[in-house]
């Protein structure tokens, strides 16, 4: 597996891929710290894309407010590179903050309404930075296949947006979020919970089972899913909820009922560290 550096070497990689067009391209955009959750998406684009698989690992600082981790979001390249590979990748790509953002760079990619819904209402820029740097990604690997995670879902709601606005392309690819057995969703970011935290933490995926149970029972109405939600989290008092929403997956904005396709999204507090989970109603 090889480790590329620059966008100029990214691009000569799927440039001289693309001459023997047998198979699709694929990118697997990440911050590293790579777990299982991101595994799957790995392992699904060797599966589309075997042999043509790019794994971008950069840190990206402009997806970060000023009071939040980006310093101590944590890096562990070495062990990524083995899950990488295991997992199925040709190559990573992994730049410094000066190859993606060149001194003075000053153009930036904003989906407007969509970046200030769900996450975007909490972390003002966020989306900007997101879709800035997955622009740039798709322009210098020219993917024809990219891999996203359900997870994040507001962000594919942002990214489809983008794709669709600047006709890219890149078609996305959604994998379902991966959880730990227990329930609670993967993320890089688990690490930060002390024990007691990541018990604390089990509350978001239990509001979302309890939600999916109402949805299976015929429970339609949002005000009524929502309370439903809200519930749980008022037995795990310590977890300081962001927002509790059902909304429509394309526009973000809130819907009066559940239908096929409807996102219900949770984000919450628990101690310093921001969670989030969702599922699609069926
Ligand atoms: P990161 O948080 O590293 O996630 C990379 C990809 O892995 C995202 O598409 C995310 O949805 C997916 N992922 C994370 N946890 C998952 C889980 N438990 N199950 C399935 N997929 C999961 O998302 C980002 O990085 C960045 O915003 C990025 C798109 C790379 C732009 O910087």
């Amino acid at each position: 597996m090889q480790i590329l550096h620059t966008v100029e070497e990214l691009r000569r990689w799927s440039r001289s891929l693309r001459c023997t067009a047998e198979s699709p391209i694929g990118l697997v955009p990440t911050m590293g710290a790579l777990h299982n959750g991101h595994a799957s998406l790995i392992r699904s684009a060797a599966q589309r894309c075997p042999g043509r698989v790019a794994v971008s690992i950069f840190v990206n600082p402009t997806q970060f407010g000023p009071n939040e981790d980006f310093a101590r979001y944590p890096r562990t390249f070495a062990a990524d590179c083995e899950i990488a590979e295991r997992a199925g990748a040709t190559v990573i790509f992994a730049p410094s903050v000066e190859e993606m953002y060149p001194p003075g760079a000053s153009t930036f990619i904003d989906v407007e309404g969509l970046s200030e819904r769900l996450d975007g209402k909490s972390r003002p820029g966020h989306f900007r930075g997101v879709a800035t740097v997955v622009a740039k990604l798709f322009i210098a690997a020219e993917p024809d296949l990219a891999f996203f995670g359900q997870k994040d879902a507001a962000q594919v709601a942002v990214l489809r947006r983008m794709v669709t606005d600047l006709r890219l392309a890149t078609n996305l690819v959604i994998c379902p979020i991966v959880r730990e057995p227990d329930g609670l969703a993967l993320s890089s970011r688990n690490v930060y919970l002390s024990p007691e935290e990541r018990r604390q933490a089990l509350v978001l995926s239990s509001a979302i089972r309890r939600v999916e149970e109402a949805v299976a029972g015929g429970e339609r109405v949002s005000s009524n899913l929502i309370e439903a939600a809200r519930k749980i989290f008022a037995g795990e008092p310590q977890v300081r909820v962001d927002y509790v929403e059902l909304v429509d997956w394309d526009t973000l904005l809130p819907v009066n009922s559940a239908v096929p396709g409807t996102l219900f999204a949770v984000a919450a507090w628990v101690g310093n560290t921001r969670l989030i989970d969702n599922t699609i109603i069926r």
